[in-house]
């Protein structure tokens, strides 16, 4: 999607100043045509600015925006062929779904049936074609979403901005909406940007997701380069659990760096970055699911030994805090392979641990 000469949306140094507090600083990024992208970022980063300047219901400060090869600066919101789909929705309570959805239209050149027929063409496309009279109070939160979803799209916009979309649906609900989500926007092809702050949502939804802080943006990438190779400390963080150590580069073998890492109380190997200087100051990042946990001393490779200071068994798999001699507390998490009353977990509270990583799975971050 990415290869194509011109992206569809293309954000060149766009900042946004409010007075002299700078909410979007310096973002740069493309999105292809049909892309699902998602801003990423706690709360007050801003995520709704950007998304509010794509819109054109802000101007930027500095930068510029292109939608479809087209410079947007001066173009006003109602000429944009952008929709942008707000945080509470704003469907009218007194208006059945039909006529919700059909409000989305009203100020389109088509004839009263052409309105109808995309009415209905929405009201199939988010399955609520049985609830079409019904008023918003009288069909559930997923539902009314997807009223909101309809308005939306019946003006075929050739790019959708959802700010939260689903921060008003209790977590099951989410988990199932989600994938309606990315159902809609498969078969519509509708280029969609999505807000969030939940980095399960942006990893399930998204086919590329910028991850903000500050008001910039830190990395971009699609979910597995984000969660296996994050570039900060701040986006390893930010996305799933992770142990973090300071560590200092002793040099470099085969490829391999090798770390003197005083809280494992060992020197280890570890993943190369290019650039890494010997001698340089870094953090090495595991993943709690890349440490084998054994109660066996590994062969060779990295391996330290713990305690095994508190576990939550989750049925298919477990998680264990390790303590380290060092006192620093390193999480694994496990698979629980074996069946049994008692043989199902890898160890017990107290036991003697072991735990490996390979070179590969270790994350070393510069920043
Ligand atoms: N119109 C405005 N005037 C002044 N400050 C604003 C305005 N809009 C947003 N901000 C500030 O800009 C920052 C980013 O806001 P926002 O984009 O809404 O963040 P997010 O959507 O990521 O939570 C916040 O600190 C917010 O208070
Ligand atoms: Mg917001």
């Amino acid at each position: 999607m990415q290869d194509a000469a011109e992206p569809f949306l293309r954000i060149e140094g766009v900042s946004k100043t409010f007075g002299s507090f700078q909410a979007v600083r310096n973002v740069s990024l493309s999105v292809g045509k049909g892309e699902i992208f998602s801003l990423l970022g706690g709360s007050g980063c801003g995520k709704t600015t950007l998304l509010r300047m794509l819109a054109g219901f802000e101007e930027p400060s500095a930068g510029r925006i292109f939608l479809d090869g087209r410079d947007m600066a001066g173009v006003p919101a109602w000429e944009r062929p952008v929709h942008m789909m707000f945080q509470s929705y704003a469907i009218f309570p007194h208006m059945s779904v039909e006529k919700n959805i059909a409000y989305g239209l009203k100020h389109e050149a088509l004839t009263k049936a052409e309105k109808a027929d995309r009415t209905r063409e929405m009201l199939e496309l988010v399955q609520l074609v049985p609830f079409a009279a019904r008023k918003p109070h009288q069909i559930s939160g997923g539902q009314r979403q997807r009223v909101a979803l309809a308005r939306a799209l019946a003006r075929q916009p050739k790019l959708l901005l959802l700010d939260e979309p689903l921060a008003a649906l209790d977590k099951k609900l989410r988990e199932q909406t989600q994938f309606e989500l990315m159902s809609i926007q498969a078969r519509t092809g509708v280029t969609f940007i999505v807000v969030t702050h939940d980095q399960e949502e942006a990893m399930t939804l998204s086919d590329r997701i910028a991850v903000m802080d500050k008001g910039e943006v830190k990395q971009i990438g699609s979910p597995t380069e984000i969660y296996e190779f994050p570039a900060s400390r701040f986006v390893a963080d930010f996305i799933g659990s992770i142990n973090a150590f300071d560590a200092a580069v002793l040099g470099v073998e085969a490829g391999l760096l090798r770390l003197s890492v005083p809280a494992l109380g060992t020197e280890v190997l570890a993943r190369g970055q290019s650039g890494v200087a010997e001698g340089s100051k870094v953090t090495l990042a595991i993943r709690p699911e890349k440490l084998r946990l054994s109660m066996e001393k590994p062969a060779d490779g990295n391996a330290v030994q713990g305690k095994v200071r508190d576990l939550a068994y989750f049925g298919k798999d477990s998680l264990y805090r390790i303590a380290l001699p060092s006192g620093v507390l390193v999480q694994a998490h496990a698979v629980n392979a074996r069946r049994g009353d008692e043989g199902a977990r890898v160890a017990d509270w107290d036991d003697e641990v072991w735990l490996a990583f390979d070179a590969t799975s270790a994350i070393v971050l510069v920043e």
